[in-house]
């Protein structure tokens, strides 16, 4: 038995530690810093440790005597945590920071791109507002603008017109200060996330997720501002006929491989491979043709929450995937699906608080008693503390309903008859009723 350590405290985390909670193999999981739902759920142990506080981290690790520690968040990995613990012989799940670039610049990662012809959308970087100006006057709109630097999925702006485009390279600029900004070319069709969980086996045995649709914009049908992302479905392409789903498994193996390719490439000097999980965020157009929009080296948020729950319904514990015993089956969940009359699919749904992305609706409480939860119906939690045995809203996005069902019309349908069981109060007494504190979207499975 062996006690595991989860870097984060969102949804993302939640899942994870969720789904490791219920292995034979671990016997506490702690969550460090954690948030309600990992502090609700049993053998599940929040540490109150600064999750920015490295030299902390490593010293409960040790006193602990913790086997493996997993980071959730993009921010530890690109502030070099990966590679302390390894000074120290520490084991832990996710690349060293020179890895971690491909997701903590966006410039990095196109020159990445280019320079190992992995498909993505034509891009031009600018270091000021000038050039910046000059390019886009003689480009097409809609075009898209990227802060080269993590920004949780809010310093990507699609701009229509010149004033979309003059505000966000203000706000980029001069108001956020990034030394330069990606101007890339607007692509159209269907996103989909393809996640690998690149292992203690070594490089060439990485495992594919199940692909995941995160529903990007905060409003239905891709309108509103960009979220870190306001639901998840599982199979997104389940609609499709069977030829396309298998041209697509080709195609993004193809980017797999060309990726884990450059990255030993890139890394040739030094003896460890990629260690982590790769996520490619694609753009798959009405013709099959897929691009690459972004790297991120950590699993999504909200489709780990959806991901988790799948996986769990089928019996499998991240740490398996981890750890890839090789006694394990491979199983290959995209394909497997199509091949079998199997048509279970899992909705995730966030709730989020009135104004997120922006500033937003803070410190009111919860009541989640009309959901029952069961192996099916999953709740975890995002932005959220307890207070006085009661749930309070801190964050943006607060929690999300997954739910796992034989097929896709009842996943979603149950998913929305939960999410409509919550009720929001001003106080702890739950005596003064407020639900327009939340909102979520209505067209999750759309
Ligand atoms: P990124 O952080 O680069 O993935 O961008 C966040 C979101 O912005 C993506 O998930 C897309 O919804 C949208 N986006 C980014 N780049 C493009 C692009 N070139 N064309 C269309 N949409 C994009
Ligand atoms: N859901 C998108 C992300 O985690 O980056």
């Amino acid at each position: 038995m062996m006690d595991v350590l989860i870097l984060g405290q969102g949804g993302r985390e939640h899942a994870i530690a969720w789904n490791l909670s219920k292995s034979s193999e671990i016997n506490t999981v702690f969550v460090l810093p954690g948030n309600a739902g990992t502090f609700l759920d049993e053998g599940i142990q929040n540490v109150d440790i600064d999750l920015s506080n490295h030299a902390e981290i490593i010293k409960f690790v040790k006193d602990n005597n913790v086997h493996l520690t997993i980071v959730g968040p993009e921010a530890p990995l690109v502030d070099g945590i990966v590679d302390k613990f390894n000074l120290e012989n520490l084991k832990i799940f996710g690349p060293t920071k020179n890895f971690a670039r491909l997701e903590g610049s966006k410039e990095f990662a196109k020159q990445f791109m280019k320079k190992y012809s992995i498909p993505t959308a034509k891009f031009h970087i600018s270091s000021d507002m000038k050039d910046a100006k000059d390019f886009i006057e003689q480009a097409k709109l809609p075009i898209v603008l990227k802060a080269d630097g993590l920004a949780a999925g809010k310093g990507v702006f699609i701009c229509h017109d010149n004033k979309e485009v003059n505000d966000a390279l203000e706000k980029l600029f001069n108001i956020d200060k990034f030394n330069s900004v990606v101007i890339e070319e607007f692509l159209v069709g269907q996103e989909l996330s393809a996640i690998y969980v690149c292992n203690f086996r070594g490089c060439s045995y990485e495992i594919g997720l199940p692909w995941t649709k995160d529903y990007k914009s905060r409003d239905e049908y891709n309108s509103g501002p960009n979220t870190g992302g306001m639901g998840a479905v599982s199979h997104p392409f389940c609609f499709q006929h069977k030829n396309n789903i298998y041209k697509n498994h080709i195609e993004i193996e193809k980017i797999l491989t060309k990726t884990i390719v450059a990255i030993n490439d890139v890394n040739k000097t030094s003896m460890s491979g990629y260690l982590g999980f790769l996520y490619l965020g694609l753009m798959v157009d009405t013709d099959n043709n897929i691009k690459v929009l972004e790297y991120n080296c950590r699993l999504g948020d909200p489709e780990t929450q959806n991901l988790m729950l799948y996986l769990t319904n089928k019996g499998v514990s991240l740490l398996n995937l981890i750890e890839n015993n090789p006694k394990l089956p491979v199983q290959d969940y995209n394909l497997d699906r199509l091949d079998s009359k199997n048509q279970d699919y899992c909705c995730t749904i966030v709730l989020a608080a009135k104004g997120y992305p922006e500033s937003y609706k803070k410190d009111f409480f919860i009541d989640l008693s009309g959901i029952k939860e069961n192996e099916h119906i999953k709740i975890f939690h995002s932005g959220t503390v307890m207070q006085n045995s009661k749930i309070k809203a801190i964050g943006g996005r607060i929690l999300s309903v997954n739910v796992y069902s034989e097929n896709k019309e009842k996943a979603v349908k149950e998913a929305y008859n939960a999410i409509e069981a919550i009720r929001c109060y001003e106080d702890e007494e739950f005596s003064v009723e407020n639900n327009d504190y939340v909102f979520y979207r209505k067209d999750i499975g759309q």
